[in-house]
Parts: structure tokens; C-alpha cells; sequence
């Protein structure tokens, strides 16, 4: 079984701490929405989809204070618009009267559902024998279900059609070489890590066939915020003729956002990234759709230029 990033249990949120994996598995239990916010704005709890469940509990978690809780929720981070997907939801619950712990409950229910159906469909746009890049962390740890690219190679592996998975380690946090790499172990898929600067060199000797991640932001023109690197992998995939699929809920499709110009992309602390020296630590970056083969929703998976979206 993955393993879900939380669980709600005797009134609280518990997240599994994620920037102490794999050494420590350490659960935080979060029994107030600022300390999901902590937690979500140190990447305790990460992973745009996982992100959007975590809101949803914590919403759940604020009473009558809805407002002050989603303004708090909502200002942690700007680029996973699952946040903001969730907030949008719960303030229907919560104006309506309803309970917002049911609304959570089935947040998270439909979430393992749409990983379920992605999975399914990504796992259709490989062949036998694939040697997969991914980036960065996008399985269950991701998502609260199996994940959304990194759930769908899991789902192609246990289908026979993976030989082996690239993992690029990932900037800031090791995303790749601490949580995709602790995964993809735990599940016995072959993988190896790479530093990200691998990827051209990899991808020109003829090792990659397809590369796979999944998506913070989708606007409604089909362009992809992910996790920083991920457009320079796009470019060295176009240059190689090697097909990129992004995985990602509907919940992640922004149609409010024109184009990916129109996303706010993340910038965090230089210290995460470097001791005592000048430096720009962007979280994300934006892959133009020309550049994407494939956006898997739990719908379907479409092609460029993505007018369906
Ligand atoms: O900064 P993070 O670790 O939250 O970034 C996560 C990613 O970029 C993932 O690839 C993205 O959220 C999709 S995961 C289902």
C-alpha cells in the first residue's frame, strides 16, 4: 500500500513530516489550521494535490473562524492552485451550513479516485520496456492517493511496462532523492537516483523514453507550472524526441489562469538552497504547452493544444 502523507484521527490532522524523510517517520498532529499552515509552508505536507486535502482538514478544523483561517491557509504557498481550489470549495460548505469534515473526508475519497483513473490513463500512453524520467515528488506522498506521476509509473511498473525509473535528485528540498527515491524502494521498482544536471546526458545516450511528472498549475492554455527543472527537462526532451507527460488532477487545471505568464511562481528562502551566500531559489517554473505531449486528468489524457482543457 502507499503511504498517505495524512490521516485524521480524535479531532486532528496528522501529517506525516516529509522534511525528515527517509531518515525519521515522524507524524506532527495538528490540531489548529496555523499549525497545517506551518506545516504546509515548510513543506512538511507538500505535493499540490496533497497540499489541496491538508486545506480542506484544516478548514475543518477552524469553526466559526472559516475566514481567518482560509486567508492564512491561503497566503502559504502561491503556486499549487489546489490550495486555492480548496478554499474556493470549503467557503460553499461553510456558507451553506454543511459540515466541512464530511466535505474533507470526500476531498480526500475523491482525490484516491482520481489518482485510481490517471494512473489509468497514463499507464495507456507507455510501451513495454520504458525507462522513465521523472522529477521531484509526485506519488503518494504527493496526494493522499497512489500520486499522479509518480502513481501512474507505479501503476505502469506493477502493469510490466517499466524497466527502470530516473529520478532527478530535485532542488530545494531532495524531493526526488528523499521521497520519490524512499517510494519507489518501498514499492521495488528499479530506479536510480541522478543529479538533475544528468538529464541531457542521459536522454542524448538514448536511456530515456519517456519523461513523466506531475503539476502544480495548469492554465487554461495547456502551459504547466512543476516543480523548478522541469521546463529544462521539457527542452531536452523536445530536442531528443522524447514524449513529457504531465499527470495532474482537474483540480489542478486553473482555467482563472489565462497563461502560464499569469502564474505566480514561488520564491523561497536562498538558505534552503545555500549557507551564507546571495542566492534565488525559485520553486517552480512553467513549461509552455507546445512542449507538453500529453496532460493526464482523471477525465482522460489530452495532446497539444489542449482546447479541451
Ligand atoms: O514544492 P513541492 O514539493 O510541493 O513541489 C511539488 C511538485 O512540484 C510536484 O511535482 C507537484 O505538486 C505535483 S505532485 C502530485
Amino acid at each position: 500500500m502507499p503511504t498517505s502523507p495524512l490521516r485524521f484521527a480524535d479531532g486532528a490532522l496528522e501529517l506525516l513530516d516529509q522534511t525528515l524523510l527517509p531518515g525519521e517517520e515522524r507524524w506532527l498532529r495538528c490540531e489548529r489550521p496555523e499549525q497545517v499552515a506551518d506545516a504546509i509552508r515548510r513543506l512538511a505536507v507538500r505535493g499540490a494535490p496533497a497540499i489541496g486535502v491538508a486545506c480542506a482538514y484544516a478548514l475543518a478544523l477552524a469553526g466559526p473562524d472559516f475566514e481567518q483561517a482560509a486567508a492564512l491557509l491561503g497566503s502559504t504557498r502561491p503556486t499549487a492552485v489546489n490550495l486555492r481550489w480548496a478554499i474556493d470549495h470549503g467557503r460553499g460548505v461553510f456558507e451553506s451550513g454543511g459540515s466541512l469534515l464530511e466535505w474533507a473526508r470526500q476531498v480526500e475519497r475523491d482525490q484516491v479516485e482520481a489518482d485510481r483513473r490517471m494512473a489509468e490513463h497514463a499507464t495507456a500512453l507507455l510501451s513495454p520496456g520504458s525507462r522513465i524520467f521523472t522529477h521531484c515528488n509526485s506519488g503518494a506522498l504527493a496526494t493522499a492517493g497512489l500520486g499522479t506521476g509518480g502513481g501512474a509509473i507505479e501503476a505502469a511498473w506493477r502493469a510490466g511496462l517499466v524497466e527502470h525509473v530516473w529520478v532527478g535528485e530535485t532542488r530545494p528540498l531532495l524531493q526526488g532523492a528523499r521521497l520519490t527515491a524512499w517510494e519507489l524502494g518501498r514499492a521495488g521498482v528499479p530506479f536510480q537516483v541522478v543529479t538533475d544536471s544528468s538529464a541531457g546526458a542521459l536522454m542524448a545516450r538514448g536511456l530515456v523514453d519517456a519523461v513523466m511528472v506531475g503539476a502544480d498549475r495548469i492554465a487554461a492554455n495547456g502551459d504547466v507550472a512543476n516543480k523548478i527543472g522541469t521546463y529544462t527537462l521539457a527542452v531536452l526532451a523536445d530536442r531528443h524526441g522524447v514524449p513529457l507527460h504531465v499527470v495532474a488532477p482537474l483540480s489542478t487545471v486553473d482555467p482563472a489562469t489565462p497563461s502560464g505568464a499569469a502564474i505566480p511562481i514561488e520564491e523561497r528562502d536562498p538558505s534552503e538552497v545555500v549557507a551564507g551566500l546571495p542566492a534565488l531559489n525559485y520553486a517552480f517554473d512553467v513549461t509552455p504547452y507546445e512542449l507538453v505531449t500529453s496532460i493526464v486528468t482523471e477525465a482522460g489524457a489530452l495532446s497539444p493544444p489542449f482546447t479541451e482543457l
